[in-house]
């Protein structure tokens, strides 16, 4: 397990976007991050989940948190510059993006995978951080030191037998990270990092292993000490680095 003390204020005036923050692990981020101080831009599908979320931070009297409702599997360019100008004139930069939001399906030789969930696959789970990403460049670059965190998968960093379309986009998505970390490597404010996981007993990893008993599996909250490191100042000389909770 990834060790981190972090201290109490470590998120103390940030700006963060978290996508897929209704549940899982988006969620033990967002309330990770606003409990450090953060302002935390919950994004997700689920309105009801994303406002299940924002309560609990307000009732926690953290910073208050905002909540954008995008489908990533449906939104299109101007959705994404849309969201970027909203965060813009409310917030004026990102200190950090933790693409979380994810997609599995279940596990199949390629030669029974249909066409839409390998589409689906690809677009929630590589083409809409890219987009996202894209959009966001100027908000990051107007901080003083911005996070840009990938969250990926081992299916991601060694190749699976019937992980189908899962695999490849994880796979992809190390490489885009690794590719904005070296066309970002001169702009010394934004660091871009990819994180595993690994194995946590969320609604997505039920998909993939029905029969698993959730209890062998660690909670979303016991990972969240790889995610505050990244996320605070702490991780500032991290730079292209492919990082794991587990
Ligand atoms: N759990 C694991 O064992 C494991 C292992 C390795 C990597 N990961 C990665 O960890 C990340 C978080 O997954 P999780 O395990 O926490 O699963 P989760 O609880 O199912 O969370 C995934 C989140 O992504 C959101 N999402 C899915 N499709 C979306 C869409 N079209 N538009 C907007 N949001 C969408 C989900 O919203 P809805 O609730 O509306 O679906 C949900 O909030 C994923 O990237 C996943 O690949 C997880």
């Amino acid at each position: 397990m990834f060790h981190y003390q972090s201290p109490p204020n470590l998120l103390q005036d940030k700006i963060i976007l978290v996508t897929g923050a209704g549940s899982g692990l988006g969620r033990a981020a967002a309330l990770a991050y606003a409990r450090h101080g953060a302002t935390v831009l919950l994004l997700g599908r689920d309105e009801a989940a994303l406002d299940a979320v924002y309560d609990r931070i307000e009732a926690e009297q953290c910073p208050d948190p905002a909540l954008f409702v995008l489908d990533l599997e449906r939104a299109d360019e101007n959705n994404y510059f849309e969201l970027a100008n909203l965060i813009h004139g409310e917030f004026g930069r990102l200190d950090g993006l933790l693409h979380n939001a994810g997609v599995f399906a279940p596990i199949l030789p390629l030669e029974h995978h249909a066409l839409d969930s390998w589409q689906r696959l690809l677009q929630v789970n590589l083409t809409a951080p890219f987009a996202l990403t894209r959009a966001c460049l100027p908000l990051l670059r107007a901080a003083e030191s911005a996070s840009l965190i990938f969250t990926s998968s081992t299916a991601g960093r060694e190749l699976r037998a019937y992980w189908g379309g899962y695999a490849i986009a994880k796979h992809a998505l190390e490489n885009l990270a690794a590719l904005f970390h070296l066309e970002l490597e001169n702009t010394s404010n934004i660091r871009v990092n990819s994180l595993n996981p690994g194995p946590c007993a969320t609604a997505l990893r039920r998909v993939g292993f029905p029969a698993e008993d959730p209890a062998t599996l660690p909670t979303p909250e016991a990972l969240m000490a790889v995610y505050l490191y990244l996320m605070g100042d702490d991780s500032k000389g991290e730079r292209g680095k492919q990082f794991s909770a587990q």
